[in-house]
């Protein structure tokens, strides 16, 4: 399988596990890192909507408890609102803004850029940028002399 795919596959069975009961739309995310094994995350809401958590945030944040920050080289990400046949809809999602800010630091920690792979729920139609792309002139580690 290719990257994309194999991430793709890993982002779509851990959006399985989404915690989205008020939203509906469950997302996965899975990140490889640079030994080849996969971290994966899934959105996790709250009663008081505002405290949610995106599905890359809590992959980037399990991976960085793991001590591997530094070592997420390539990221997939699926969602879609879920429905009787599982997850719907055909365009692919992109990590929201606050989420590529939450890659990016990874991304300066571990001084590479990031492939980001996306998919929708229930399509093939995949969608692949560089997290410079998706979040040109970032704020990061580097302005606090930190990467
Ligand atoms: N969501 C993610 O998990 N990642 C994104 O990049 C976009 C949005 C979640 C947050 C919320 O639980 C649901 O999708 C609807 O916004």
């Amino acid at each position: 399988m290719s990257e994309a795919a194999t991430l793709i596959a890993a982002a779509r069975a851990a959006a399985a596990h989404a915690h989205a009961p008020y939203s509906r739309f469950h997302v996965g995310a899975a990140l490889l890192l640079s030994d080849g094994s996969i971290v994966t995350g899934a959105n996790f809401e709250n009663a008081s909507y505002g405290l949610s958590l995106c599905a890359e945030t809590v992959a980037v944040a399990t991976a960085s408890a793991s001590g591997r920050l530094a070592d997420i080289v390539a990221v997939g990400v699926i969602g879609g609102m879920i429905g009787p046949e599982g997850l719907q809809g055909a365009d692919p999602v992109t990590p929201c803004g606050r989420c590529r800010q939450v890659l990016n630091e990874a991304a300066q920690i571990g001084g590479r850029d990031l492939v980001i792979h996306c998919a929708g729920g229930s399509g093939d139609a995949l969608a692949s940028f560089n997290l410079s792309d998706l979040l040109p002139h970032a704020f990061g580690p580097a302005n606090l002399g930190m990467a």
